[in-house]
């Protein structure tokens, strides 16, 4: 059977301005979590859900984030030499979790934008397209598994969703939904960006992981700018319902971290940490008593 995506699209083409000045010369995907920057992070959740090629969207001046999955052939050389196995592990993972292409997208036109310009990289055989946002680290992993699964059953586009307490929800884009028989999947008729709490039309925010029908990319050429004057990836979304094209949300009950921000980045690194067997301890120590003395 053929599995229902083998091509990921990482988009890493934004400019980071919540990030400014860091991401002035460094690109905020690659801020570590620990140890580890958040595309490999979301290269391996790709991986492990079926992903075989990994398209990294990234603009002139953002190389490094490529660069960072290229072997490093006289590094490993040198580790390797003096004994530090543990450490050539580390070093070699990223290469070895999935194939890296790129796409360029050469101004930051916003997120729709950015997944056009993947287009070029897809094969003949990429009926659907897995798009994964680096900053936003959904767990535990395993949600595209499931997406992947309600797109066999239902078709069309699969989207991911965290069910958000009302008075919270103003922050997200809402998805307009009707039950199915599975309580964790819903039919998408629509998207409010933003609401009030009184007019969410439901409680399901949406979260960056995508598995999107190849007719995406049509659609994508047939919206204008919206929000910012950006082009939306969820207007190319709402264009296909409004077409007829069935889209489902899968509701993610987990945790998620938005590493997109320095707030919640530092959460990220705290609660990574905080499991790290080498750093959580006395982490977990020196924070007791930092919070201690206020
Ligand atoms: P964000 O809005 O979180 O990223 O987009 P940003 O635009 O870089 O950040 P701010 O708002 O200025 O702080 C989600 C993802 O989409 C990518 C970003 O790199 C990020 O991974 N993106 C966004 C693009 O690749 N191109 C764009 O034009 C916009």
């Amino acid at each position: 059977m053929t599995p229902p995506f083998t091509t990921a699209i990482v988009p890493a083409a934004g400019l980071g301005t919540r990030f400014l000045p860091t991401t002035k010369a460094v690109p905020k995907e690659l801020f570590p979590v620990v140890d580890t920057p958040g595309i490999e992070l979301v290269a391996a959740e790709a991986a492990e859900a079926g992903a075989t090629r990994l398209v990294i969207v990234t603009s002139p001046g953002k190389d490094a984030v490529v660069e960072y999955f290229r072997p490093q052939p006289e590094l490993e050389e040198m580790l390797q030499r003096r004994g530090k196995s543990a450490l050539v592990d580390a070093v070699r993972r990223a290469q070895g979790l999935i194939r890296v292409e790129t796409a360029v997208q050469e101004q930051a036109l916003g997120l729709g934008h950015a997944v056009g310009c993947a287009e070029g990289n897809l094969r003949g055989d990429d009926e659907a397209v897995a798009v994964l946002l680096p900053d936003d680290l959904v767990l535990p992993t395993g949600v595209l598994i499931k997406m992947a699964r309600v797109r066999e059953e239902q078709g069309g586009t699969v989207l991911c969703a965290f069910d958000i307490p009302r008075e919270q929800i103003s922050a997200y884009g809402v998805f307009d939904v009707e039950d199915t028989a599975d309580p964790d999947v819903k039919r998408v008729h629509g998207m409010v960006e933003k609401p009030s709490p009184e007019r969410a039309p439901s409680t399901y925010a949406a979260a960056g992981r995508y598995l999107l029908d190849r007719a995406i990319f049509d659609a994508l050429k047939r919206i204008t700018p919206g929000a910012g004057g950006e082009l939306q990836l969820t207007d190319a979304v709402a264009l296909l319902i409004s077409e007829g094209h069935p889209v489902h949300v899968v509701v993610h009950r987990g945790g998620r971290h938005d590493l997109g921000n320095p707030g919640g980045f530092l959460r990220a690194a705290v609660d990574f940490a905080l499991q790290h067997p080498e750093y959580g301890p006395e982490l977990r120590e020196w924070l007791r008593d930092r919070i201690a003395d206020g």
